[in-house]
């Protein structure tokens, strides 16, 4: 038995015309990135308009879900799902919605009747008790301790987004449990979980919050297909039945690893691989990029690749397209789209892979590195930001290896920083535009902190007597020139080099401080010319390293810099000696 063909098969019998799943990113619609639910294409229809198709419709609907995101991973969330849904747009309503769903459910699925339970609304200002409802389920012999009353906060849907039609709904629950029923039924107890929900939408919530009643009284009912099959399979993994079977016996075979002791890997990559296939599939053809529907592709995509690579997937051989075209072969018959579009999805995958591939591992011992350091259990907005912008990190995926962790980040200042960074780019494409860089690029900032560093670390090495002469910074490399009179040995080059890495690797914050001059000089501010300074000085503090007069720009942390190399060490002038470095 298919439970997608029984159900539309049932409806069909009874007077529902079946119409096709719309895609997955709404079509006129660009306030919702996908479609969550069955009746989001149907809202004009339920609002009044006709339906070319009739009054009772049937489908089943590709919906995409992102509020369980995070969750994905254990035995039952999904980004992507499958919702049977029945309508009527005017046409019958409480009664044959309640005697159809319960005939399915009994006669069709075979539930028994003791294995069923309801929620019905209790009532509010705006809506009566729905005892009508209550009683139709009794003449169907539900028991009244098998019902339960519950307020708007769980028997109310919609509208799906601020305005639209909404009603109250009751919806019907099954005990998945071994244990004996229980006699009366708590909506709270697990052990009961929702199948199935018939929503009566007969207001229209209005822009003013005002509930106004529709031309028309509808019925749109929603069930999660993936929960009713493992219901009906008598598993409590999602993921053990029919639907994920073959899939997840793929990643086995790939990985060379079981199920049992790996299954949240192994969960992510099926579920974000299949809604990828399913977003990338639609003929709109999203791509993966930084915004939109393509920013939540481009996030699936690297976390099943970030979780390939935890299973030791060689990442680079096929195994995405080889779980993919098992995906595309399994929807293809309800979904013909993926089937259309096969070469397109396949291709979309292996870029965007061999994109973030290549940056995924240097990204990870940049995290480990970063996270050695710290000196609480929040990683600070610098390194996240730095794993999204150099090594392709999406923040949720920081977040994410962070909670592994048991840390936290500075989700705030990361939020901070990139909205700085975009208005930086844009400023900075508006001056190309103008014909001129203004040379304070991001390599720019990092060199100029870097030359703070080296600073510090010479007057470690050498003496106090080392002092700035000058610099001279380009995106690719930094001069640095500081007096000392004899050349520098092996030893100290070397000792130079590692203490400026060791002030990278302590994520050292950068921040910047105004002062008065003669406040400054007496902390010991380090100045290159002292009397280029007014009275109010601007001055850069790397935590107990270094304190130098200075303008800026500067990173806001010492981890924002790559490896420090100390290229050449030569004499300058007389007294004055220069280093070239680089980052890399
Ligand atoms: N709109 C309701 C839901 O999403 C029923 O289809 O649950």
């Amino acid at each position: 038995m298919n439970l997608k063909d029984e159900y539309i098969k049932f409806f069909v019998s009874k007077g529902h015309k079946q119409i096709p799943s719309a895609p997955v990113i709404p079509e006129n619609d660009p306030t919702c990135l996908f479609t969550t639910a069955g009746m989001q294409p149907l809202v004009p229809y339920l609002m009044g308009q006709k339906h070319p198709a009739g009054t009772r419709l049937v489908d089943y609907q590709k919906c995409v879900r992102l509020n369980d995101l995070d969750e994905v991973g254990d035995k039952t969330h999904h980004t992507f799902f499958e919702m049977l849904g029945n309508w009527s747009l005017g046409d019958y309503f409480k009664e044959e919605s309640i005697a159809w769903s319960f005939e399915f459910l009994t006669e069709v699925l075979h539930i028994p009747i003791k294995r069923l339970a309801v929620t019905v609304f209790k009532g509010n200002d705006t809506v009566e008790k729905d005892t009508e409802s209550a009683n139709y389920w009794k003449s169907h012999g539900i028991k009244e301790e098998k019902i339960a009353y519950l307020d708007a906060e769980n028997n109310w849907w919609g509208p799906a987004g601020e305005t639209g039609p909404c009603g109250p709904d009751t919806e019907i629950f099954y005990w998945r449990s071994n244990d004996d029923v229980p006699e009366k039924f708590d909506p709270e107890d697990e052990r009961w979980v929702e199948i199935w929900n018939n929503v009566f939408m007969q207001y229209n919530k209005t822009d003013q919050g005002k509930f106004v009643p529709l031309k028309q009284k509808n019925v749109d009912t929603g069930m999660g297909y993936e929960r009713v099959v493992a219901v009906l399979e008598g598993v409590d993994d999602n993921y053990q039945t029919s639907v994920w079977k073959d899939v997840i016996h793929k990643i086995e075979e790939i990985s060379h690893l079981p199920y049992q002791g790996n299954e949240k890997s192994m969960r992510i990559i099926a579920d974000h691989l299949r809604t990828s296939v399913m977003i990338a599939g639609e003929d709109i053809g999203i791509k993966p990029s930084n915004t939109d529907q393509g920013y939540i592709l481009r996030r699936l995509i690297r976390r099943a690749i970030r979780h390939a690579k935890a299973l030791n997937i060689d990442v680079s051989s096929h195994w995405e397209e080889q779980i993919a075209s098992l995906l595309i072969e399994q929807y293809q018959e309800y979904y013909p789209e993926v089937k259309r579009n096969k070469e397109v999805i396949l291709n979309v995958l292996k870029t965007e892979k061999e994109k973030f591939s290549k940056t995924l591992e240097k990204g990870l011992r940049e995290f480990e590195k970063a996270i050695s350091h710290l000196q609480d259990n929040v990683i600070p907005k610098e390194v996240a930001f730095k794993l999204y912008d150099t090594y392709g990190f999406p923040i949720e995926l920081t977040i994410e290896l962070a909670s592994e962790k048991n840390m936290k980040v500075d989700e705030k200042g990361f939020q901070e920083k990139f909205k700085e960074h975009q208005e930086k780019s844009r400023m900075g494409a508006e001056q190309k535009f103008k014909g001129g860089l203004s040379g304070q690029g991001e390599m720019e900032t990092k060199y100029h902190t870097a030359t703070h560093l080296l600073n510090a670390a010479l007057k470690e090495v050498l003496g106090s007597h080392v002092h700035q002469k000058g610099s001279n910074i380009t995106p690719e490399r930094m001069r640095f020139d500081f007096s000392h009179d004899k050349k520098m040995t092996e030893e100290e080059k070397q000792k130079t080099e590692d203490l400026v890495n060791d002030y990278i690797k302590r994520a050292i914050p950068v921040e910047k401080l105004e002062m008065k001059k003669e406040d400054a000089l007496k902390l010991g501010a380090e100045a290159m010319f002292i009397d280029k300074y007014g009275d109010v000085v601007t001055l850069y503090k790397i935590g107990d390293v270094s304190l130098e007069f200075c303008g800026g720009p500067h990173v806001s942390n010492t981890s924002e810099l790559p490896h420090f190399k100390i290229i050449k060490e030569e004499a300058s002038s007389s007294g004055v000696r220069r280093i070239k470095a680089k980052l890399q």
